[in-house]
């Protein structure tokens, strides 16, 4: 619970009544966001990156697969409809994210206004460090990747209607800087799961020593195999084991 001043409260002496802000506002609200935003981005990433590892099974059943993708949910919804929604569900997803990220790290700096002249040591892990950077970098790669692989503005082929093509034309040998662009991307991908993960599962109780021994481990393990599943498909590409 997050307590403000309240100058107009009534006072006895030095102590003076609060008020309490809404829960959502309070710190631990806003971290309870970022572990729910958190664990959807995470259950789309999982889909996205199983969908993905499908064109090892042939260009036929992958582009099978994207239109399926267009038509989940029929009859009940319109084509199309399950996307829009999936769209919109992770657009809100990734705006409350970052917004509550952003509003941490804001009081987290109001609350030591002097800034430290030098750090004497650099603290956290490397992950840690580099969430705000890695991010960004995040987010970048998704505006990318959309105008890539979604509209087909930035892709060689660019045709919605064969999925498979554009992959094997954006990660072609002599357009290895995409390749290059998508793995740091999703390197920072990692690092960034590997982190969230690990305070996720902290905070959803992993707290004693072993607890944070088996979060830590379990975060680890699940940031390389998704970095794995995703660079995976880009290599193929530029290797030519797939074509
Ligand atoms: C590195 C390997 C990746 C490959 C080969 C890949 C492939 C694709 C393809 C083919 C599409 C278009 C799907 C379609 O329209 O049928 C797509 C869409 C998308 N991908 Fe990826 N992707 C990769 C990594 C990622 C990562 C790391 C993220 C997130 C951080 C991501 C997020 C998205 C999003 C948000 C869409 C748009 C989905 C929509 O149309 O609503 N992708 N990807």
């Amino acid at each position: 619970m997050h307590w403000t001043p309240d100058r107009t409260a009534p006072s006895v002496g030095r102590v003076v009544i609060t008020k309490t802000r809404s829960p959502i506002r309070s710190s631990v609200g806003l971290k309870v966001v970022m572990a729910v935003t958190g664990i959807l981005l995470v259950l789309f990433l999982i889909a996205h990156m199983l969908g993905n590892l499908k064109i090892f099974t042939g260009a036929e059943a992958f582009n099978h697969y994207a239109h399926w993708l267009r038509d989940l949910g029929t009859p009940l919804l319109a084509p199309g409809w399950y996307l829009w929604i999936q769209r919109t569900v992770l657009l809100v997803a990734v705006l409350a994210h970052i917004g509550a990220a952003t509003v941490l790290a804001l009081r987290a700096r109001a609350a030591r206004p002097v800034r430290y002249a030098h750090r004497k040591k650099v603290q956290g892990s490397y992950a840690a460090r580099t969430m705000r950077w890695g991010g960004v970098i995040i987010l970048l790669f998704v505006i990318y990747h959309i105008l890539d692989l979604t509209t087909g503005t930035l892709n060689p082929v660019g045709d919605a209607t064969r999925p498979h093509s554009n992959v094997v034309a954006d990660f072609a040998p002599e357009r290895w800087y995409v390749t290059l662009f998508y793995t740091l991307a999703v390197v920072s991908l990692g690092f960034h799961l590997r982190h969230g993960t690990f305070s996720a599962l902290r905070s959803l109780g992993q707290q004693t020593p072993a607890g944070e021994r088996r979060a830590r481990t379990f975060a680890l393990v699940f940031a390389v195999v998704l970095t794995a599943g995703y660079l995976v498909v880009p290599f193929a590409v530029l290797t030519g084991l797939v074509r």
